[in-house]
């Protein structure tokens, strides 16, 4: 019988990071260059995009969800998913210290929960890493049209947008027509107002767009080219081998937290207190929507988990780096989102993927609003990068340990990076970003990063029990509590995702399970050294 609960124990990662080719790695992060680093890996689309979904919500008509909007009690979203991710952290900063080897959950997982939960890990890591870079690459198309608007170049509009996007109805046309759900209706109001049976303008968020969109038989033509050519730029980057510098990371770093210092400081003088009436327009359901949503904001505190090899003191600086990044964002996320929200009403932000930008051009302050999306295609742009080269990684890791072919490890002679598996990255993101709506892919990474928090917090527990003697140098406080209250707000944040999200997380899964009993189980590298009985 195949051992779907075979682990990998703490001595061979520890072992396997030592090897030559992975280990005698410099110790010398310090606990202000981790939180540094999880600055740079959480500041991207979540902040610069998201932040309008949240404020303002939305309806989805395919799939027929409203999501309600927070408005500027988002604040309190941004702190109850704060507190969220605290308890995670806590679970996090501990596992590092006590397994500091990169592949960060999926290593911690193989070594506690087994190698079945290991594999959908890993599986569901490439939601965190590569389906969140799609909105990355999404948010920076829609900040890169702004910058080109304001240089006077027009690219056209339905070159700007994914068709889905722009069938979205008016929340009024929403309301009163039931039948606008479905796509196939879409299309046919569509038609009726491209003939002028209906007005366009009250029916369509985007009419602007789909009245100058090619069509294709009943279908209206859009792409969201600039997403797809950032794409197969920084893919072409990361096959190329740009290396990832500290150096490079801390002026990255410090441009996005001066850029929203600036976006704080500047929007401050522009604050409407009538704009905070009504604070909580849909109560707590609206803040928990919210919530749902920008938990995107906050994902990359974990990616400074994977540094712990190089860390001078790990026991003591990864909690410090860990939660340090968390803090440090938590305060410029609530301070942007209490001006953003108090210069327009929360729902001017409809709809809206370059929030920062479009609130400050909505009052006039273009060069602002210039400035603001050059910064955004610049922060965007490295963000990016980072999550782009990392996917490839974690293909080399499971390559290695045999639950991924060999193909995705392969190392390419000539540019002496992981060819294949960046490769097939890049295609992973390109073609969503084209196509697909940002929100969409927002809630598709949440539910599943989400997915690997509890499992992280269920392992320090299970590793407490079965291995009680391993050392740790760094123990979350109150485990018992901290582990458990991770679990309990991470299920509550991924219950106010939407019914679509979760059916397709679950197909997901099972394609990946299918994937493990097909191959997995039977290459990997543990299982066939200890056969079992
Ligand atoms: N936290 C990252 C972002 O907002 C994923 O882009």
């Amino acid at each position: 019988m195949m051992n779907l609960f075979r682990t990998k124990s703490i001595e061979q990662i520890r072992a396997n990071a030592e090897e030559p080719e992975h280990g005698g790695l410099k110790r010398t992060l310090t606990a202000w260059d981790l939180a540094l680093l999880g600055v740079g890996a959480i500041i991207g689309a979540g902040i610069l995009s998201a932040l309008g979904t949240g404020l303002a919500g939305g309806f989805d008509s395919t799939y027929g969800v409203t999501r309600p909007a927070a408005g500027p009690a988002l604040i309190l979203s941004f702190l109850l998913v704060a507190v969220a991710c605290g308890f995670t952290a806590l679970c996090y900063a501990e596992f590092a210290s006590m397994i500091p080897a990169s592949g960060s959950a999926y290593t911690y997982t193989y070594a506690t929960l087994g190698e079945l939960m290991a594999w959908i890990i890993g599986w569901d890591l490439l939601l965190e890493y590569a389906v969140s870079n799609v909105a990355v690459a999404i948010s920076w198309g829609s900040y890169m049209d702004n910058l080109l608007q304001g240089l006077g170049i027009h690219i056209p509009r339905w070159l700007s947008m994914d068709p889905r996007t722009m069938l979205f109805p008016t929340e009024g046309f929403a309301a009163a027509h039931q039948g606008a759900l479905h796509f196939s209706d879409k299309l046919a109001y569509l038609a009726q107002a491209r003939s002028g049976a209906i007005d366009g303008a009250a029916t369509f968020i985007n009419w602007d767009i789909l009245k100058t969109a090619p069509m294709l038989g009943k279908f209206p033509v859009g792409v969201n080219v600039l997403a797809m050519v950032i794409t197969f730029i920084i893919t072409a980057l990361c096959v190329w081998g740009v290396k990832e510098s500290v150096k490079a990371n801390n002026i990255m770093v410090s441009l996005k937290v001066l850029l929203l210092v600036l976006v704080i400081a500047i929007g401050a003088f522009y604050v409407k207190p009538a704009n905070y009436h009504p604070f909580m327009p849909n109560g707590w359901r609206g803040v928990q929507a919210g919530a749902a949503i920008i938990f995107f904001a906050f994902i990359g505190f974990d990616a400074v988990s994977t540094t712990a090899e190089e860390c001078k003191d790990p026991g003591r600086d990864m909690p410090r780096g860990i939660i340090g990044s968390l803090i440090i964002c938590t305060i410029i996320y609530v301070g942007v989102c209490a001006v953003i929200s108090g210069i327009l009403p929360y729902h001017a932000y409809h709809g809206v993927a370059d929030p920062i930008a479009h609130a400050f051009k909505a009052i006039g302050m273009n060069k602002i609003s210039a400035i603001i999306s050059v910064g955004a295609v610049v922060a965007l742009g490295s963000a990016l990068l980072v999550y782009q080269m990392a996917q490839p990684r974690i293909f080399m890791v499971m390559s290695r340990d045999g639950l991924l072919p060999p193909w995705f490890g392969k190392v390419s002679p000539r540019f002496r990076t992981p060819l294949n598996a960046t490769l097939l990255t890049g295609l992973i993101v390109i073609l969503p970003a084209g196509f697909m709506n940002i929100d969409e892919i927002i809630e598709l990474t949440n539910i599943g990063t989400l997915f690997a928090f509890i499992l992280v917090c269920l392992g320090i527990l299970i590793l407490r029990v079965r291995r009680p003697e391993a050392e740790r140098k760094f123990k979350a406080p109150l485990v018992w509590l901290t582990a458990p209250l991770g679990v309990i707000f991470c299920i509550y944040l991924a219950y106010g995702l939407p019914r679509h999200t979760w059916i397709r997380f679950w197909i997901w899964l099972a394609v990946g399970l299918l994937a493990y009993f097909v191959y997995s189980a039977k290459h990997s590298k543990i299982g066939n050294e200890a056969p079992e009985a």
